[in-house]
C-alpha cells in the first residue's frame, strides 16, 4: 500500500514537471535568420534547445521575440555580426573538444 501511494506521488510529479515544461513558450522549431548579403542562415532552434538546454547561451544577446535580431541590429542596438560570432564560438570549442557542433565555416551556416 504504502509502496503504491509512493509511485502514485512520483507520477503526480512527474506530470506537473512536464506540464511546466511544455508550458514554456520554446519559440519556432525552425527560424530563418536574416545574414545580410551572405545569404540567410538556417537555425534549428530546438534542436539546439535539446542540445544545449540553457536559453541564454543565446538569449543573453536578444529576447525571445520572432525577428529581434534583425530588428535590434536596424536599430543600431545589437552590433552586426554579434550573434554570429557568439554561433561560431561555440561550434568551434565543441569541435576542439570532439564533441558534436555546428557548422564553423560561411556556407555552412549561410544558404542563397
Ligand atoms: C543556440 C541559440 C538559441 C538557444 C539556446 C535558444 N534560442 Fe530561442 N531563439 C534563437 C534565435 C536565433 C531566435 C530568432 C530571433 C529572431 O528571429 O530574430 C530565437 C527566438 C526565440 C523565440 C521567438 C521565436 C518564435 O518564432 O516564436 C522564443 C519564444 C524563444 N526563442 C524561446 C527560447 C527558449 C524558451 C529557449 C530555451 C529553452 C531558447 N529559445 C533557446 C536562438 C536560441
Ligand atoms: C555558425 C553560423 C555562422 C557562420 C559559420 C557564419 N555566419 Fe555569418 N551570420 C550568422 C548569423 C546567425 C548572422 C545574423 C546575426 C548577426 O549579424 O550576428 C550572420 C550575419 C552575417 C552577415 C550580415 C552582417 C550584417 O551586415 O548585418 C554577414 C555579411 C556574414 N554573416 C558573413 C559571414 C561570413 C563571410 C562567414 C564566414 C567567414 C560567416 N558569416 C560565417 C551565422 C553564421
Ligand atoms: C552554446 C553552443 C552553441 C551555440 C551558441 C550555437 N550552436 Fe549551433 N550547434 C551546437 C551544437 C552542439 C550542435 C550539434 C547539435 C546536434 O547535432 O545534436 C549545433 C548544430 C548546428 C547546426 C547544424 C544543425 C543540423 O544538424 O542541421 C547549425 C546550422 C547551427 N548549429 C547553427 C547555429 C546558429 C546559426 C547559431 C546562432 C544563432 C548557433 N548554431 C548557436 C552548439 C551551438
Amino acid at each position: 500500500m504504502k509502496r503504491q501511494t509512493n509511485i502514485i506521488i512520483l507520477m503526480a510529479g512527474f506530470l506537473l514537471f512536464s506540464t511546466f515544461l511544455w508550458a514554456q513558450n520554446k519559440g519556432a522549431k525552425e527560424i530563418i535568420v536574416p545574414g545580410g548579403t551572405t545569404g540567410s542562415v538556417p537555425f534549428k532552434h530546438h534542436l539546439h534547445q535539446n542540445a544545449l538546454k540553457d536559453c541564454n547561451l543565446c538569449h543573453n544577446l536578444f529576447p525571445q521575440t520572432a525577428g529581434i535580431v534583425q530588428k535590434l541590429k536596424d536599430e543600431g542596438k545589437l552590433e552586426k555580426k554579434k550573434v554570429m560570432n557568439q554561433c561560431q564560438k561555440c561550434h568551434r570549442e565543441k569541435v576542439n573538444a570532439g564533441l558534436k557542433a555546428g557548422p564553423v565555416s560561411c556556407r555552412g551556416c549561410h544558404v542563397k
